[in-house]
């Protein structure tokens, strides 16, 4: 296992993911706890990937679901404050639990309707999250301050990594 706190400085982004994916196995193995599996992984991600400027979850509000209304609630997350609760279909977070589909933001002022809780956050991506039963329950959000930040080898990566962690 790599310290967590090492620069992962020459290693190409698959590879990161390669690590995360074999770390966070054998960090979690035998922990059931979600909070403590959801805050492990923000950890990791935001170690790995120094440059990621707000790395969290937002979760699915369980009490808000048996109202019959659908709404994301903040969970653990590292970076400047996030804004609390997010309507599904409301910006990046909303549209990926709404549509169940990972959302890549090249430039998050072009998308309709993003929710900017920091004006430094330029592009996004937000990956949703499946338990073992397929329900989704949260999704995965992560800001940078680049502009195009995000790619298909993010969209690989951390959909293997979420699904290694949450649905396996
Ligand atoms: N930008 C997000 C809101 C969450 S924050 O970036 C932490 C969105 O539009 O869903």
């Amino acid at each position: 296992m790599h310290t967590p706190s090492a620069p992962m400085a020459g290693y190409t982004k698959s590879e990161i993911y390669q690590y995360l994916i074999r770390d966070a196995r054998a960090i979690l193995d035998e922990e059931p706890n979600r909070v403590a599996r959801m805050a492990t992984v923000v950890s990791l991600c935001a170690q790995a990937f120094p440059d990621w400027f707000w790395t969290g979850f937002y979760c699915v509000d369980e009490v808000k679901k048996t109202q019959g209304v659908d709404e994301l609630v903040v969970g653990p997350y590292t970076g400047t404050l996030g804004c609390l609760r997010i309507a599904f279909g409301r910006g990046v977070c909303g549209t990926a639990a709404a549509t169940k589909t990972t959302q890549i933001v090249p430039d998050v002022h072009a998308f309709p309707g993003h929710i900017a809780c920091d004006s430094r956050s330029n592009s996004e991506i937000v990956v949703p999250v499946f338990d073992g039963s397929g329900e989704l329950i949260a999704v995965f959000d992560v800001d940078s301050e680049q502009y195009d930040s995000f790619d298909e080898t993010d969209r690989d990566g951390l959909e293997s990594l979420i699904e290694v962690v949450f649905a396996s």
